[in-house]
């Protein structure tokens, strides 16, 4: 089966959050299955492009509104990813650093979704799948099905896998002539809220819809940014999928980012060492317990709250533990996380910033990984944790919910139920109390561990689900 992804992401050519590591993925495990299956995505100015070869596949011109801007397609030579990458540059649009965050996002990912659409219109054979990756690709499945220039396409499956709700990529009706020409009577299958809005259209458009945890298709019915009524009513085609991790890149046995490599066996030396390597760094107290938070400052995942759960962890267990953080984000929030490291020194510090070495360091390193999130599709935080021995810390939601269990439960992570500064605070002290119990502490490492969350399980539901 040939296989095409559509993303604004993918490990490691561009990476933001989980969408990237998910892409970068599913992929090479589907080809280990047996399949096909290639990624098409920007071809943002960064270091993949400089540092890679690449082959022009396609030279053309892609038609926006009243201009009509420069495409070129780049394949990567050497395969190296485990699957073929495609990376589409547009002159002027898709030419820039970074992922997001520019005010012409619409007409980027807009002039990406239909030079990519424009040269697979021109192949000779056809893939079997589609798929589409959040708001970004959304329009596809709608242009597939409706703008008379893939009238051809018409027939190849499309499937949308939500990662996030949150976002949506609406734009306004005035950016309409944007899009190739299609039937206006098809014009409802844009709109949500009076709106042009990517994700509500592939919701509607697409031939599957997935969520990346089974919990997470549950919740969409009545949390999901405007979208229930829609996902509640598009639930038949609807399947929940539980995210995998790449055990290639995230093996804390052979990862080339770490002070130190350990199995099961060596857990206790091995994050010994790594968490002292990382308490040098960061002038913390090497014999207390570390607790850390990995991710992006937003509100999604309780950011705004840690500054507060910090300081009363710190300030009540006078000196007994440690914390550490890697984010980026809300500025007000990292403001706030910075300003804690005067305050504690010795006990406390934060890296505010994107580092991908640093992550691994410390999900090799901590003790504890606090997910407080409000909203979680999946998460993959509590994944890499577990795999390298570190407990996680989680609010009972989403992909939290589906892949952590509580020591109260039989279980091997910290659970709470709200994402509240009492909650969080508590789960705190509940995890202080397992580490002082080393017995335990050690049988839990052990185990965590081993738990397989690899993308094996994954892609073949994902093979299951085209075929259906
Ligand atoms: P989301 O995609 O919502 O941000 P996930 O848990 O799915 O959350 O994935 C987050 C990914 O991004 C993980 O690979 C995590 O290690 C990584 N990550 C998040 N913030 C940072 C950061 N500041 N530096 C390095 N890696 C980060
Ligand atoms: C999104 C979600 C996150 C999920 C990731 C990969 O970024 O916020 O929960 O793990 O996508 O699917």
């Amino acid at each position: 089966m040939e296989i095409i992804h559509f993303s604004a992401e993918c490990y490691p050519v561009a990476k933001v959050g989980g969408l990237g590591d998910v892409v970068g993925a599913l992929p090479k495990y589907q080809n280990k299955l047996g399949h096909v299956a290639k990624v098409v995505m920007p071809a943002y100015s960064n270091k993949f492009l400089y540092e890679n070869e690449f082959e022009v596949v396609y030279d053309g011109w892609v038609r926006l509104g009243n201009h009509n801007l420069q495409a070129r397609i780049f394949r990567e030579r050497t395969n190296k990813l485990g699957f073929d990458l495609f990376l589409v540059h547009i002159a002027g649009l898709l030419d820039r650093e970074k992922v997001y965050g520019y005010d012409d996002d619409t007409e980027r990912f807009l002039a990406f979704q239909i030079a990519a659409l424009d040269w697979i219109a021109q192949w000779e054979h056809k893939p079997n799948v589609i798929h589409c990756h959040d708001h970004h690709t959304g329009l596809i499945p709608f242009m597939i099905g409706n703008c008379h220039q893939y009238r051809h396409l018409n027939y190849i499956p499309t499937v949308l896998t939500i990662h996030n709700a949150q976002y949506q990529g609406q734009f306004g009706w005035d950016k309409l002539y944007y899009l190739p020409p299609y039937d206006l009577r098809n014009s409802n299958k844009l709109d949500w809220g009076n709106a042009i809005n990517p994700l509500a259209s592939a919701i509607k458009c697409a031939w599957r819809v997935t969520t990346v945890s089974p919990s997470y298709l549950e919740e969409i019915s009545y949390q999901a940014n405007g979208l229930e009524g829609l996902l509640f009513q598009e639930k038949g085609k609807s399947a929940g999928i539980l995210n995998g991790i790449d055990n290639d890149v995230w093996n804390p046995k052979s990862d080339p980012m770490l002070k130190k490599g350990f199995t099961n066996k060596t857990v206790e030396s091995g994050k010994k060492a790594n968490k002292e390597a990382l308490c040098d760094v960061f002038n913390l107290d090497k014999t207390k317990p570390l607790y850390t938070f990995i991710g992006r400052l937003v509100g999604e995942k309780g950011a705004d709250l840690l500054p507060d759960i910090f300081y009363n962890a710190l300030q009540q267990s006078d000196g007994e533990l440690n914390i550490l953080v890697l984010g980026s984000g809300d500025p007000h929030v990292e403001d706030r996380l910075n300003e804690l490291t005067h305050q504690f020194p010795g006990f406390y510090n934060a890296y505010i910033g994107y580092n991908e070495a640093l992550s691994h360091q410390i999900y090799a390193g901590a003790d504890f990984l606090l997910m407080p999130s409000r909203v979680e599709p999946c998460g993959l935080n509590q994944m890499y944790a577990l795999r390298y021995g570190t407990i996680p810390i989680v609010r009972r939601i989403g992909g939290l919910k589906d892949t952590v269990i509580d020591i109260g439960d039989g279980g091997f992570g910290i659970c709470h139920d709200q994402t509240n500064v009492w909650d969080v605070g508590h789960a705190i002290g509940r995890a202080y109390e397992l580490y002082l119990d080393q017995k335990k502490l050690k049988e839990i490492r052990k185990f965590i561990m081993n738990l397989d969350h690899s993308w094996d399980r994954a892609a073949q539901q994902y093979i299951d689900l085209y075929s259906m």
